[in-house]
């Protein structure tokens, strides 16, 4: 059996949980942690306990805890400038927009608070220009995403996101939404058609799994979205902004295929809100003056800390890489000795263990010896560690892991 950490058994942390129980909306299950601090890639609980965070706030906090460079900036512009609204200007959001276009290939930027908004914009953009080409044509309504995807809670990123549980206790919701499986080049071919106004695409599956699109498949979609005037969108929310050990995963292929429509968030501002819609011009053309709009989005403070964090990110991408393949292989070494582990996948510092036996109890495991991982889909451990971890963090890790795999009663090798 588990034991919970100590830092439950302190009066302030059965105070926190009891707390939650009455005033907070029971819709999380959470660990039994309660986070006091976090410096590096370690977090602390209420008494002081240590943990190895390879979770990172589930790829937020791209830059690991307390990074003096993120806490001075902050420090600073938290003295000058938090907020000032959409009404006016301020001294951050060009140039991060012009960041974003460097880094990405494409226009313009959107700025906005969370990942579900951005899809949500993104999706705004897809039915005004629907809307506009349907002036001039039959009707074009009809959006393409896939099978076993996540894109967010907002009503219309739920509406494309390709897991029933997300969907089923709030249907009905928009129409005209066809999934399809990934990497089935025949089956998108196939659910294309002229009523199609946009597709929605996550390189990487994150919270399904980590399963990445292939190159061709990817290829196809943009080909298919041509063909049809249909606007592309990847959601790179997850797999974007460093993580795979480039800017975007879209520029893991060569030649890069590029959307027409980027959305990312999660780790932009290293734990502020941030999320953006990229779009080149044909995109950007389909939302005018008033179709659109944000009172806490692209804040002075969160687009600052976002500037500040590509200036330290384009040391780290050698190092996300680097990193990121001795995780993989380390973890292929363990797939190697225990059996009951079916696939280890993913790219940089994306990683997903996928094994025979669930993973929920190995997460309780692994908190009780100091180490903060994640299972999606019952039975896939993923892995969303700091860009700033070391391979000794990583031995650190699998010291961990190789115990509990050890424990299992999985067949072993
Ligand atoms: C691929 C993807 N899209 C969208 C979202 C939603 O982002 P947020 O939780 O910031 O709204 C997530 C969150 O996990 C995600 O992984």
């Amino acid at each position: 059996m588990i034991s919970a950490p100590d830092a439950l058994h302190t009066a302030s942390g059965e105070e926190t949980l009891e707390l939650e129980r009455q005033y907070v909306l029971q819709n999380y299950s959470r660990y039994p942690l309660v986070l006091h601090r976090g410096k590096g890639c370690y977090v602390y609980d209420t008494s002081g306990n240590r943990y190895l965070d390879f979770i990172a706030g589930i790829g937020v906090n791209a830059l690991g805890h307390a990074h003096p460079r993120i806490v001075k900036v902050i420090r600073e512009q938290a003295a000058l400038l938090i907020h000032s609204s959409n009404l006016y200007y301020h001294e951050f959001q060009g140039p991060l927009a012009r960041k974003l276009t460097e880094v990405s290939g494409l226009a313009r930027t959107f700025f906005t608070n969370s990942g579900t908004e951005a899809m949500e914009g993104a999706l705004k953009m897809i039915r005004s220009h629907g809307n506009h080409a349907s002036r001039h044509g039959a009707a074009k309504h009809e959006i393409i995403s896939l099978e076993n995807s996540f894109h967010g809670r907002t009503l219309g990123a739920l509406s494309v996101t390709g897991q029933a549980k997300y969907r089923h206790d709030f249907e009905p919701l928009l129409q005209g939404v066809k999934f399809v499986p990934g990497n089935d080049v025949a089956a998108l071919e196939a659910a294309f058609s002229e009523s199609i106004a946009g597709m929605v695409l996550e390189l990487i599956q994150g919270e399904g799994g980590i399963y990445p699109m292939s190159p061709e498949y990817v290829q196809k979609a943009r080909e298919l979205a041509d063909r049809y005037n249909a606007l592309l969108v990847f959601d790179e929310i997850q797999c974007g902004v460093g993580r795979p050990g480039t800017y975007f995963a879209f520029q893991r292929n060569k030649p890069d295929v590029l959307p027409d429509i980027l959305v990312a968030a999660k780790p932009l501002a290293c734990g502020l809100p941030l999320g953006a819609i990229v779009a080149n011009e044909k995109a950007a053309a389909a939302i005018g003056p008033g179709m659109h709009g944000s009172t806490f989005g692209g804040g002075a403070l969160p687009c600052r800390v976002a500037l500040e964090f590509f200036d330290i990110l384009e040391g780290l991408l050698p190092s996300i890489q680097q990193v990121g393949g001795y995780l993989h292989l380390m973890l292929n070494e363990l797939a190697r000795k225990h059996t009951f582990i079916k696939e280890v996948r993913g790219f940089g510092l994306m990683i997903g263990v996928e094994m025979e036996i669930p993973g929920k109890d190995m997460v309780l495991d692994a908190l009780a010896d100091g180490l903060l991982i994640n299972c999606t889909h019952d039975t896939v451990l993923r892995f969303l560690p700091p860009y700033i971890i070391t391979e000794r963090d990583v031995d650190t890790a699998l010291k961990v892991l190789g115990k509990i795999f050890a424990k299992q009663k999985g067949p072993a090798a």
